[in-house]
């Protein structure tokens, strides 16, 4: 019997809990430890560079590859002693689109719904609904070869929603397709979330998307997770924030050169930029030692690091956080 999470504890029910994960090929140490918990109905973004390992933990959670080490489960069934119990729950839809491209649209739906045994009538009543959920009934009578990326990922995506799963893996969905098919397929992922409580697991190497549908994002990197967190708390973690102080006089600007030593001026545009974490009392105290210097601004923004900003300083080798975080105590 699935041990759903839901009894006890004063965290939300989990869909996915993973522990110690742990994954090498060959030599090749891929996952070094990977905790997680996604509670349920939530989107949880997975991001990290090419070969950070983001697609080896799709396959774990999904039964496609065993780990070497750790825990998980999923859907409330464990991974190691249940995994047709884990498989019952989930969909999949993998980095490289499963749609048979000799089969037409509607064919390659079809055949979902035989594989998960939903009978003739259900099956068609689905297809057809999801046909027109994304917008394919007209490409139904299709040969996959005859589809655009953008359409495949989406009737990748339908073939992955005919088995009505609860949890959902999503290895990339949206790479390659130009930005009005992610916008859509951004509002297909929402939708599930927010109308049927459906949980998503997705992968991505785009922030932008992760900032947009992700309840929280990990970043994945040299086999571990070196971050999680909201998007914002993400951003407020690393460094690239900065409160923009501009100046209607170059005196003024040498003037607060001198109160703000880490600052860094641009004599050009007569700005300064102070390194700042977006907080209010920090916001306060750039104001509070500009009066006390008797330093008029001219105008005064918070710039707060985007996703870019942060995969840049968690990953690889540009890993500037210890200096940022000594130079705003500095300010402090
Ligand atoms: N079946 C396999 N045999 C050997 N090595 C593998 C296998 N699958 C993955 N790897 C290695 O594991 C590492 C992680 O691969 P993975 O596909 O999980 O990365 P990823 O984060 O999904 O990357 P990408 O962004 O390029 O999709 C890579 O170094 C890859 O070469
Ligand atoms: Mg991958």
């Amino acid at each position: 019997m699935p041990t759903s999470s839901r009894e006890g504890g004063r965290r939300s029910p989990a869909a996915i809990s993973v522990q110690g994960l742990r994954k090498s090929y060959g030599e090749k140490t891929v996952l070094d430890g990977i905790d997680l918990h996604i509670p349920e109905g939530t989107v949880f973004a997975l991001l990290g560079p090419n070969g950070a390992g983001k697609t080896t933990t799709v396959e774990i959670l999904a039964t496609l590859v065993r780990a070497d080490d750790g825990r998980a489960s999923v859907g409330g069934h464990d991974l190691a002693a249940d995994p047709a119990g884990v498989r019952s729950v989930i969909g999949v839809t993998g980095q490289f689109a499963a749609v048979d491209e000799l089969l037409t649209v509607q064919e390659n739906l079809i055949l979902m719904a035989d594989l998960h045994h939903l009978g003739r009538e259900e099956g068609r009543r689905r297809a057809a609904e999801l046909l027109d959920r994304f917008e394919l009934t007209e490409a139904a009578a299709q040969p996959g070869t005859a589809l655009s990326g953008g359409m495949r990922r989406k009737a990748d995506l339908a073939m992955t929603l005919m088995g009505d799963p609860r949890v959902i893996f999503l290895d990339e969905p949206t790479t390659g397709l130009d930005p009005r098919s992610r916008r859509t397929m951004w509002e297909i992922i929402r939708r599930l979330v927010d109308d049927q409580g459906v949980t998503i697991l997705l992968t991505t190497q785009y922030l932008d998307e992760a900032d947009e549908l992700a309840d929280r994002i990990a970043v994945l990197d040299g086999g571990k997770l070196v971050a999680e967190g909201t998007a914002e708390e993400l951003k407020r973690r690393i460094p690239g924030g900065h409160i923009r102080v501009r100046f209607a006089e170059p005196e003024q600007l040498a003037a607060a050169v001198q109160v703000f030593e880490v600052a860094e001026a641009d004599q050009e545009s007569l700005t300064l930029h102070v390194p700042s974490d977006g907080s209010l009392p920090m916001l306060r105290s750039v104001i509070d030692l500009l009066d006390a210097a008797s330093i008029e601004a001219a105008e005064l923004s918070v710039h707060t690091p985007d996703l870019d900003d942060v995969f840049l300083a968690l990953t690889g080798s540009s890993r500037r956080q210890a200096d940022a975080t000594t130079q705003l105590e500095n300010v402090r």
